[in-house]
């Protein structure tokens, strides 16, 4: 079933005494709502304190109802702090302890900056910590730190539940477009991809000049990213404009990839985004990349292929490769312009996604 219901919201001589909508929850399994590009209104319940829904520019929002939340993929607000607890503590920790897990010239894992292609490349000002979570067995330990204690048991109970999530995600988009369910997921083989990526930016003196993360577009299917509650750095590009992601308390940011927009012939667009640094304040923000198996062929669903929508011949398939996470741009802002970006925000964890564009 899917129901629409238009909002007219006038203006109101006592907003004080007046809601435009009483405080409820969707009965639905997740509801599409298309904001006011200008006047805000929306509010979320979180630990008991309303918090306003910024406006994204061309953003369409999408909440989880009650029918989600029966799936179980919930996360309390205290538990993504932890999350970010695990990361600020090791990337707190001396420089010495920190090499223990240092990335080698063979691994694409473990602590370091960008991999150095090029005489000229210029470098992101940056600390990464790179981690391949999906497959179990595929996990190299020696680049889990141990210190925090609990950094392994906390990574590994919150990409279970991101992986629960994905799945939610990738349905929902599937049936947003008249499809069977199952058809993105089926693209990801029995061995899927989870890759995790801890990011660590330093106060810049010459943020002018300096990126935190060269434009690009992520090379997974989704991407879930964490980000700093305090510090905005994440800029998406639309229409030749970048426009900067509000930081919105408890938010977990859902990125739609490339693998997604080869999947759906296009529907979904992989956004081209950065990261802006600033001279005052670190930040540190953990993505984590979900994608089909390694070396799966993906390619258009069939019922996305038509005569006005042809299949995109140039990326019909793709075999799965890793090289754009190393050096975090696999594509230029140019390569990029005049597409529909879209990006996904979800605000706390039985709340709301914001989709940039659609
Ligand atoms: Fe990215």
């Amino acid at each position: 079933m899917m129901i629409a219901r238009f909002n007219f919201y006038p203006p109101c001589p006592r907003p004080d005494h007046m809601l435009g909508l009483k405080p409820h929850a969707d009965g639905t399994a997740i509801t599409f709502l298309l904001q006011d590009k200008e006047v805000e209104g929306l509010q979320i319940l979180k630990d008991g304190q309303w918090f306003r829904v910024p406006i994204i520019p061309h953003a369409l929002l999408i909440n989880v109802g009650d029918q989600a939340e029966a799936i179980n993929h919930g996360m309390e607000s205290s538990f993504l702090d932890k999350v970010r607890e695990i990361a600020k503590q090791f990337f707190l920790l001396p420089i010495e302890e920190k090499h223990k897990y240092s990335r080698t010239v063979e691994d694409l894992e473990g602590y370091g900056n960008d991999s150095v292609l090029s005489e000229h490349q210029i470098l992101d000002w940056t600390d990464r910590l790179y981690l391949i979570v999906s497959p179990e067995d595929q996990r190299k330990l020696k680049f889990w730190p141990q210190n925090p204690e609990c950094f392994r048991e906390i990574l590994h109970d919150y990409t279970t539940k991101l992986a629960m999530l994905n799945e939610l995600v990738l349905k929902s988009m599937a049936k947003s477009l008249n499809l069977e369910e199952n058809c993105f997921l089926n693209q990801y083989g029995e061995r899927a991809m989870m890759f995790g990526r801890f990011n660590f930016y330093p106060p810049c003196p010459r943020p002018d000049r300096t990126l935190g993360l060269k434009p690009h577009a992520d090379g997974s299917a989704i991407t879930f990213l964490l980000q700093d509650k305090e510090v905005e750095g994440l800029q998406i590009l639309k229409d030749g404009q970048w426009f900067r992601v509000p930081i919105i308390p408890h938010a977990l940011l859902i990125n739609v990839g490339d693998q997604a927009e080869i999947m759906s012939n296009g529907m979904f667009k992989s956004p081209v985004h950065r990261v802006v640094t600033n001279s005052e304040r670190e930040r540190i923000t953990l993505a984590v990349f979900c994608m089909p198996e390694s070396n799966n062929e993906i390619e258009p669903v069939e019922g996305l292929i038509d005569e006005k929508r042809p299949r995109w011949n140039n990326i019909s398939t793709v075999k799965g490769n890793f090289d754009w996470l190393a050096v975090g741009c696999n594509c230029t802002e140019e390569e990029r312009l005049g597409g529909v970006e879209e990006v996904v925000v979800k605000i706390g964890i039985s709340g709301f996604w914001l989709v940039v564009d659609g």
